[in-house]
């Protein structure tokens, strides 16, 4: 690694991405700074020039995905081979084992994940290290209109979208959450890779148009104990859909990265 700032690009200019470039750009990440940003749209009043992948590659030491999944599954094995780290956001994409497989095998660049809107991840782990679960299970309670798909169709659609009270709209194993709600469903994804067991996490997903606050209620019990998270956040003003929260966990995952601070992990 050469000395000097870790020079960091952004993939994806929205709710999350946003934050996080002009937190960097401002100087706020100790040890970083903004080389670029990778959106396939224009940005106006972007805080560093806007370039493409094959760019990023030779100017940055670290990129930060915060577009989707399609952006891990087309370019996430060639960041890592470039030596390139990626820290991503979409962790639901590694619900596709041949991609997960290839991107924990890739290198020398290294993959992170952001634990992004919750918490907890650390005691699921050591958890499961000791002595795995018996069970797992998340309850993820959102806007009705944050949770419409364009598989749905119209009829499944209108029921969730005029829903008088909460509904459960899926229920089922983590990496089928992740893949039927993709930017919803990456909490899904972080519990079951915490836990290192796909199979063990079982996903709940209601809609309540009373639902001010998203919520995921994450409960595991083994032989390393019981375990009840409840994290209520609220959403980014910016994307319903996101938590206002995660931009802000996504720079602390990158400061812990680059080393600019020691500190709780
Ligand atoms: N881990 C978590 O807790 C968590 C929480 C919320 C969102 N996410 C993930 O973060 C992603 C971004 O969330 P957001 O709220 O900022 O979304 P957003 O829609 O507000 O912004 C997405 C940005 O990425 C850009 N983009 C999309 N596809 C691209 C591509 N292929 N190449 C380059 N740019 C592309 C868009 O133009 C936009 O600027 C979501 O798709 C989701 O997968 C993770």
């Amino acid at each position: 690694m050469k000395p000097g700032p870790r020079r960091i690009g952004i993939i994806g200019h929205g709710a999350i991405g946003a934050r996080v470039a002009a937190d960097i750009a401002a100087g706020k990440v100790k040890g970083a700074t903004l080389e670029g940003i990778i959106c396939r749209s224009a940005i106006d009043n972007a805080p560093a020039p806007q370039f493409e992948m094959e760019h990023a590659l030779g100017r940055c030491d670290v990129l930060v995905e915060c577009a989707g999944q399609e952006v891990l599954i087309e370019h996430g094995e060639a960041v890592l081979s470039a030596g390139v780290d990626l820290l991503a956001t979409s962790v639901g994409a590694l619900a596709d084992p041949h991609l997960s497989q290839r991107l924990l095998a890739a290198g020398p660049g290294r993959l992170f994940l952001t634990p992004g809107s919750i918490g907890g991840l650390d005691l699921l782990a050591s958890g499961a290290r000791a002595t795995g679960y018996d069970a797992v299970m998340i309850t993820t309670t959102k806007l009705p209109g944050s949770l419409i798909q364009p598989w749905m169709d119209e009829a499944e659609a209108d029921r969730i979208r005029n829903t008088p009270g909460p509904i459960e709209i899926f229920h089922g194993p983590a990496a089928r959450a992740t893949q039927l709600f993709p930017k919803s469903l990456n909490v899904a994804a972080a519990v079951a890779l915490a836990v290192d067991d796909w199979d063990a996490v079982a996903v709940s997903v209601r809609a309540d148009p009373a639902a001010e606050l998203t919520t995921h209620l994450i409960e595991a019990s083994g032989n390393s104990g019981n375990y009840r998270f409840e994290i209520c956040n609220k959403v980014s003003p910016q994307n319903p859909r996101t938590s206002g929260v995660v931009p802000f966990a996504v720079l602390r995952s990158l400061e812990l990265i680059i080393g600019a601070r020691g500190g709780m992990i």
